[in-house]
């Protein structure tokens, strides 16, 4: 399927909303993959389209898949399963779009809570995700000038507002978000000085 087809077919999977965020989470990674990683450009634009194809599953069908596929279903991930959209999404790429590319699918995977040590294409979307013209939590402004200019720092701004985020609103926070963190600090990555606390990101 070409592009333009693909952006149908998700139209079977999505709302209008949802639909609008996907392109426009697409728009905002091949925006990212032109400055930081323009080889990626192709699967940037595909990955960030297709990243929300599951999140219209309920739960119960998200942990149904997930367990139906073996795919894994972590303490966390049981207690929150709309976190599960992200490698549910990845393992229906296959049948839903006839798309197999292990990274796309490992950028859908980890674009809800991020990974340590993952690939240049998740980071692209991790970052996308929360940049995307459809976003307007406080910050977000500063997080897509940052972006622009480093996309490492935007990877630790992105997993510090999620983890916040998550303790504000009294959830679990997820070990994969918080091993990011770490692995960004302790990789020497700096956010600027003037990055005020916000949190409050937008989830999806
Ligand atoms: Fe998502
Ligand atoms: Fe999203």
């Amino acid at each position: 399927m070409d592009l333009e087809a693909l952006v149908e077919q998700l139209r079977l999977y999505t709302g209008t909303r949802r639909h609008a965020h996907s392109l426009n989470v697409m728009r905002a990674a091949a925006e990212l993959a032109r400055r930081h990683a323009p080889h990626l450009l192709d699967p940037a634009r595909l990955a960030g389209l297709l990243h929300d194809n599951a999140k219209r599953l309920d739960d119960e069908q998200l942990l149904s898949i997930a367990a139906e596929r073996q795919l894994g279903i972590s303490a966390v991930e049981r207690s929150q399963p709309s976190l599960l959209h992200g490698k549910v999404g990845a393992a229906l790429l296959s049948e839903r779009f006839g798309i197999s590319d292990p990274e796309v699918e490992a950028a859908v995977t980890d674009h809800v809570t991020g990974r340590p040590g993952m690939g240049l294409l998740s980071r692209l979307l991790y970052v996308a995700d929360q940049c995307a013209a459809d976003r307007s939590f406080p910050g977000v402004e500063l997080l897509r000038e940052i972006s622009r200019g480093d996309l490492e720092q935007a990877v630790l701004l992105v997993a510090r507002n999620k983890l916040l985020s998550v303790i504000q609103r009294g959830y679990l926070v997820e070990p994969n978000t918080a091993a990011l963190y770490n692995e960004q600090v302790m990789a020497g990555v700096q956010l600027p000085a003037g990055v005020s606390d916000f949190g409050g990101l937008e989830q999806g």
